[in-house]
C-alpha cells in the first residue's frame, strides 16, 4: 500500500513518462558515470564575509519531524522526488540534517548519513571507513540558489560532524552538475574517484575508478 502510494506521488510529480525511464534504468539496462568527492572536515570552507551579508536574513537550524512536509514540498514544487523515509530515517539515525528558512518558508535543506543507503547499488566498493560520513543530498530553491545558502548549511552540518568525532564525508554527483560540482567545490571538496554502475536486468556492478586528473589533494589515509 505505502509502495503503491509512493508510486502514485511519483507519477504525480515527475510524470508517467519519468516513471518508465526509471523502471528501464532500475531494471533493464542503465550506466552511469558518477564523481566520487571527499571532503576532509578540516579543510572545510565557509562562505566568505561578503557572501554571509546576503545570507543575513537566512535563518539555519536542525531538521525536526515537523520540517519533512515542508521539505517534500519544497522537493515536488520544483519537480524533484525523493521517498519520504528517507528524511524520517535520517531523523531518527545519527544523521546530520539542517535546513534553512527565510521567514516561514523553507527554501532548502542539507543531509549527511552515517552511512551508504543499501539501495544505491555501490555500497560495496565505496568503502566509508572508520571517521567517514556519506552525502550530500542537498537541495536550494532556485530563487535563492548562487548565494552560497548550501556552504552556510555546510557550516553547521561540518560543525556538528566534527562534534561527533567524523573527519570526512564522501559524495557522489554527476559530472553534468556543474552547479553542483562547483559549489562542493568551493567549500573544499575535491574529486577522487570515479565510479561506474552498469545495471542489467536488474542485476548491477559498480567499480571505482581514479578519476584521472581530478583528483587533486588526494587522500590522507
Ligand atoms: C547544488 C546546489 C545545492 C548549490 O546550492 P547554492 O546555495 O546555490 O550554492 P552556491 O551559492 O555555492 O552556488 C553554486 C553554483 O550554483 C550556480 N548558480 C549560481 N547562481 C545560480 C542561479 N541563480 N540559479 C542556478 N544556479 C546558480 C553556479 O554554477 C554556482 O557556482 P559558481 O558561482 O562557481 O558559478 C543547488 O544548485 C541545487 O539545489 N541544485 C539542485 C539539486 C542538486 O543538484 N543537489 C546536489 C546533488 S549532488
Amino acid at each position: 500500500m505505502r509502495l503503491l502510494r509512493q508510486v502514485a506521488d511519483y507519477v504525480r510529480v515527475r510524470g508517467l513518462t519519468c516513471l518508465v525511464k526509471a523502471a528501464v534504468h532500475r531494471f533493464v539496462f542503465q550506466y552511469q558515470r558518477l564523481l566520487v568527492l571527499e571532503l576532509w572536515l578540516d579543510r572545510f570552507v565557509g562562505p566568505s564575509r561578503r557572501m554571509c551579508r546576503s545570507l543575513s536574513r537566512i535563518h539555519i537550524r536542525r531538521a525536526t519531524g515537523a520540517d519533512v512536509d515542508q521539505v517534500m514540498d519544497l522537493l515536488r514544487r520544483n519537480g524533484y522526488w525523493r521517498r519520504r523515509r528517507e528524511f524520517e530515517d535520517a531523523l531518527g539515525q545519527e544523521s546530520s540534517f539542517f535546513i534553512a528558512t527565510h521567514g516561514a518558508c523553507l527554501i532548502a535543506y542539507a543531509l549527511v548519513s552515517r552511512a551508504i543507503p543499501s539501495t544505491c547499488g555501490f555500497s560495496k566498493p565505496l568503502r566509508l571507513g572508520p571517521g567517514c560520513a556519506y552525502g550530500v543530498y542537498a537541495f536550494v530553491a532556485p530563487r535563492y540558489r548562487g548565494l552560497a545558502v548550501y556552504p552556510a548549511l555546510m557550516v553547521e552540518v561540518v560543525r556538528e560532524l566534527s562534534e561527533r568525532g567524523y573527519k570526512r564525508i564522501l559524495l557522489v554527483c554527476d559530472p553534468r552538475n556543474r552547479a553542483a560540482l562547483s559549489s562542493h567545490r568551493r567549500v573544499g571538496m575535491t574529486v577522487v574517484q570515479e565510479l561506474r554502475i552498469v545495471r542489467v536486468a536488474g542485476l548491477s556492478t559498480a567499480r571505482l575508478r581514479l578519476a584521472v586528473g581530478e583528483a587533486a589533494g588526494g587522500t590522507r589515509d
